[in-house]
């Protein structure tokens, strides 16, 4: 398995090697910083970026928003600003992303095609007034992309000073997710004829004569909108409804990648800015781009992390998550946006724990990200986020709290640089214990349409599994099913409900080999079209599993159930998953009340040289879960690591780091004979030690 496991990476670094060519091997994580000219009296401008440099960035970004600086009337380009900003960017040996401004339309353009904006989900069209309101969908709009795409591309795809390109801004709509514009109707209406060939093959795969759905032809039909029906739309027309929305999203970037290369120097990059978690839009549809990269704010109300000060650090999840999931789309990656302080747009917006940004960007440089960038380097004093941190405070002369912890890493990386070795290669120890976590958007966009239950989340039950791993210290990444299986130890598939029997017999083929697969709530209730198989529930994994029938429970938010597992007890209410156990498998966990008190609920067997896990129930605080992973990896006679909730430890480029997320002082598992390069064994909440071996 190990030698299966060193080979294959090989193979995933043919993926890097493509895109590492943009890349100085010899140097380590690269750190900038947003800057807006066009939202500064030009008397700011050499002051700012000479202030940028003197701190030690290495790169600012330009543009995302500047379309109506850049051509303020249809037809007139004004570049002469941007001439300067960049000039002045290269005289401080800052080098510059420049950014496609598709984001937000001038209003010149949307006053005189208003059928190019979008149209939510209530059928209100989306305005001028803030960004994203163009419909991707729109070809009067790509007319319009394309003209400024090429001009900028023409004029500074050969500028030196231009590292890459950032096409748009975080694509999507954000809130408004969904576009009902007639634009994108009649794409759907194209999409589905490119699918389904036939309208009979539709509402076949759509079991329309449910609720006398049928349709005559493809004209007939209206994008699934739930606020618009009586009752929850047709599951199969959602599904293909995602599938469409993630396509556009990807493929309006795409589209501007490719008008780009036709003029750009190869040594200049393109990729574009994704929110690692963001639903609508799927990363692994962004295959095309050089390279994807990821924003990331882990303090604004929504993520209270470990313990009583987490909600002013996060989640280890976070970042952790969103690196070993960009990392293998391109084997490359990097973070666009790393939050810098305290922000404007959440439900509230606290401090963030002093050490805290520090703490992010060591996470940032352990997932292997190439360059990390913070919105933004000055704090606006107008406009929509006035109240949202800057690196400088709103004098732009003081460095502000957090803008002080990326200036203490930029003077770290310059001492961390001199121990790294470009030739230092994963040890032995984290490769055999490497984990894939197979996903597929399908999975998400499915159960997020029929939870079942108001407690189902679907990325709270993956980062369950994501945090399992990484408290056994396994190095993660996020694939699809293009991946090689047989380079993972240990293969995770949270919640796969839709599969298909070759899934199935390459799962088995992987066990047979000596594959760890653990298989969780959910799995194998439905085909590739969620549709239920005409079978025993979930019948094509029982087999595999060692079961021979599955019924599921779920239970109301105020009340919990539990099972035990060698003698411990464990709560849970999400989702449980009753299995009746076969011949094959061994019971690790039994339900221990309800009317089916006794019934397994976590079952593994061996299967050839591996083994498969089922864990039918999904808990809220993940015990079960660490606990089953740990056990999995005991039975594998795999070495791991013991690490407290909150606690990382990763390897990268020749550095162990050793990262503390959680509210409590923590000693970290630094050998004795290891050199601390950074900070020390005993950490306080967002400590820091970086140590090799
Ligand atoms: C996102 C956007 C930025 C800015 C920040 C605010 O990441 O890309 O333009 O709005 O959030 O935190």
């Amino acid at each position: 398995m190990l030698a299966l496991c060193l080979a294959c990476c090989l193979t995933g670094t043919s993926l890097a090697q493509e895109a590492e060519k943009y890349f100085d091997k010899n140097k380590l994580m690269l750190v900038g910083s947003y800057y807006y000219p066009e939202q500064w009296p030009q008397e700011n401008w050499e002051r700012d970026i000479q202030n940028m440099s003197r701190l030690g960035f290495d790169f600012t970004h330009y543009g995302e928003f500047a379309w109506a600086e850049m051509e303020p009337e249809e037809g007139k380009y004004n570049f002469e600003w941007l001439d300067q900003a960049i000039a002045l960017a290269a005289k401080n040996n800052l080098k510059v992303i420049l950014c496609t401004p598709t984001p937000t339309p001038p209003v010149w353009l949307t006053q005189k095609h208003p059928d190019v904006l979008m149209v939510n989900a209530e059928g209100r069209t989306i305005r001028h007034g803030a960004r994203q309101q163009a419909s991707w969908s729109s070809a009067k709009y790509r007319e319009y992309v394309a003209k400024i795409v090429t001009q900028l591309a023409k004029r500074y795809g050969n500028n030196k000073a231009v590292w890459g390109w950032q096409i748009d801004n975080e694509p999507s709509h954000y809130g408004a997710a969904f576009d009902y514009s007639e634009n994108a109707q009649q794409r759907f209406r194209e999409w589905l004829k490119q699918k389904y060939k036939t309208i009979d093959a539709l509402n076949s795969t759509w079991g329309t004569a449910f609720w006398s759905l049928t349709y005559n032809n493809f004209e007939q039909i209206q994008a699934p909108n739930n606020l618009v029906l009586v009752a929850q739309a047709n599951p199969h027309a959602i599904l293909d409804f995602k599938r469409f929305t993630a396509d556009e999203a990807a493929d309006f970037v795409l589209f501007q990648q490719d008008i780009l290369k036709k003029h750009i120097a190869k040594s200049q990059w393109v990729t574009t800015n994704l929110m690692a978690d963001y639903s609508p839009v799927d990363p692994l549809r962004f295959k095309k781009l050089d390279f994807p990269t990821y924003t990331k704010y882990l303090v604004a109300g929504f993520d209270m992390g470990h313990g009583v000060q987490g909600f002013r650090m996060g989640s280890m999840g976070g970042i952790g998550f969103a690196n070993d999931f960009f990392r293998p789309i391109a084997g490359v990656t990097g973070v666009m946006e790393l939050q810098p302080g305290q922000v404007n747009w959440g439900q509230y917006n606290p401090q963030t724990m002093p050490g805290t940004v520090r703490m992010w960007i060591y996470h940032v440089m352990a997932g292997g990200n190439k360059f990390v960038c913070n919105y933004r380097f000055r704090q606006p004093l107008s406009g929509g986020e006035q109240y949202h941190y800057g690196i400088m405070k709103p004098d732009g002369v003081a460095v502000s709290k957090s803008g002080e912890e990326y200036v203490k890493v930029n003077q770290e990386l310059k001492e961390l640089s001199k121990h790294f070795n470009p030739k230092a290669t994963m040890p032995k120890s984290m490769l055999a214990r490497k984990a894939a976590i197979l996903y597929n958007p399908d999975n998400r966009w499915e159960t997020e349409n029929q939870p079942q239950t108001n407690q189902w989340d679907f990325v709270s039950h993956l980062k369950r599994y994501y945090s399992a791993l990484k408290a056994v210290g396994a190095p993660v990444d996020v694939v699809d099913e293009q991946a090689d299986f047989a380079a993972y130890p240990v293969m995770v598939a949270p919640a796969y409900q839709l599969l298909d029997q070759q899934l199935v017999a390459r799962w088995k083929g992987y066990v047979e080999q000596g594959g760890h697969l653990v298989l969780t709530s959910r799995t194998g209730q439905k085909n590739r079209e969620a549709r239920l198989w005409e079978a025993l529930f979930a019948q094509p994994i029982h087999e595999l599993v060692g079961v021979k029938e599955i019924f599921y429970d779920l239970l109301p938010e105020s009340r919990t159930a539990t099972v035990q597992m060698e003698g411990k007890s464990y709560t849970w209410n999400n989702w449980g998953d009753v299995l009746e156990v076969g011949p094959q498998a061994e019971v690790w966990a039994t339900y221990t009340d309800q009317f089916y008190k006794g019934k397994a609920a976590v079952v593994s067997r061996k299967l050839g040289k591996g083994s498969v896990t089922y864990v039918g129930p999904d808990t809220d605080d993940g015990q079960l879960e660490r606990d089953v992973l740990r056990k999995v990896y005991e039975r594998a006679q795999i070495p791991v690591l013991n690490l407290p909730e909150g606690v990382v430890v990763e390897w990268c480029n020749g550095f162990w780091f050793g990262l503390n997320y959680s509210s409590q002082n923590q000693t970290l598992p630094v050998p004795d004979k290891a050199k601390i390069l950074l900070g020390q064994r005993e950490l306080i909440p967002a400590g820091v030690v970086v140590w090799q071996e």
